[in-house]
């Protein structure tokens, strides 16, 4: 691997090879989002316990100091709304010269295995991927479900995961499902991280699934709403690194989590 590429991989993946990713893009298609109307505030107090912030540029630009040390990982796919008749009708919004000029350590693209709009999300998977390969930015592939949630099981997650890693994504972020999972990991061979989805009813859960997708051979987690939309996103995060970073249980991240609010860690 070129040192470029790698130097970026290793800037977003820690010494064990691990990373925990905070995303903040969720505006780029659903607009100011709880808990995230003022995106620079919302990341004061928990971005130190991140190892990657993703966003699209917008939010970079406006909202995020330019002296800050964490990479970025770049929301590049989007023109698509909540409102709009098809979240699976993305495109690349944002240029190769851009994402350099923003010096991005990574970009990101949904990609909607599947869909109506399949073969044009993985064609635009497959330039973005060429274009980034020439200047060493790894993409991230997210495999993307949009509005139908029940797709979050092994068998279109190894699928989707697998199609994306084919055609070049250096990073492939899916979901977590209960059955299964490693078979998402097994059969891909690249780094998977975990999306977090809506918010759980309780953190537990949290440390459940991360703790169980980390057994299974996870990467990571690139998880927002779970840190962010949560009572105590300082606690949370901080106790979802101890899983990832630490070798916590979920157990021990959840007495980590109390300790924290009760202002004994
Ligand atoms: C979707 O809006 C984005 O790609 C998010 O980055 C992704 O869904 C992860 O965020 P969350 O943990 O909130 O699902």
């Amino acid at each position: 691997m070129e040192w470029g590429m790698q130097n970026r991989i290793n800037r977003l993946f820690q010494k064990d090879g691990k990373a925990l990713f905070l995303p903040i893009d969720h505006g780029y298609f659903q607009g100011p989002t709880h808990c995230l109307e003022r995106p620079g505030e919302t990341i004061k107090p928990i971005l130190q316990y991140a190892d990657g912030l993703m966003l699209t540029r917008g939010i970079l630009r406006n909202c995020v100091d330019p002296a800050i040390e964490k990479p970025i990982i770049m929301r590049v796919s989007g023109a698509v709304s909540v409102v709009g008749e098809d979240l699976a009708n993305e495109s690349v919004v944002t240029s190769i010269q851009e994402i350099i000029r923003l010096n991005a350590s990574a970009v990101s693209m949904s990609c909607f295995v599947g869909s109506k709009y399949e073969n044009k999300s993985l064609t635009n998977l497959a330039k973005l991927v060429d274009e980034c390969e020439d200047y060493g930015i790894p993409v991230m592939a997210v495999c993307a479900v949009g509005k139908e949630l029940e797709k979050r099981e092994a068998r279109y997650l190894a699928l989707a995961a697998r199609i994306v890693a084919e055609i070049g994504a250096r990073v492939v972020k899916t979901y977590y499902c209960k059955e299964n999972f490693h078979k998402i990991i097994d059969g891909c061979p690249v780094p998977v991280v975990i999306a977090g989805g809506p918010k759980t009813d309780t953190q537990r859960e949290v440390f459940d699934f991360v703790y169980d997708g980390m057994q299974q051979g996870a990467a990571g987690v690139n998880l927002g709403r779970n840190i962010w939309q949560t009572e105590y996103p300082v606690a949370s995060i901080r106790a979802i690194q101890a899983i990832i970073h630490k070798g916590f249980t979920a157990q021990e991240a959840e007495d980590l989590y109390n300790q924290i609010i009760a202002g004994k860690a």
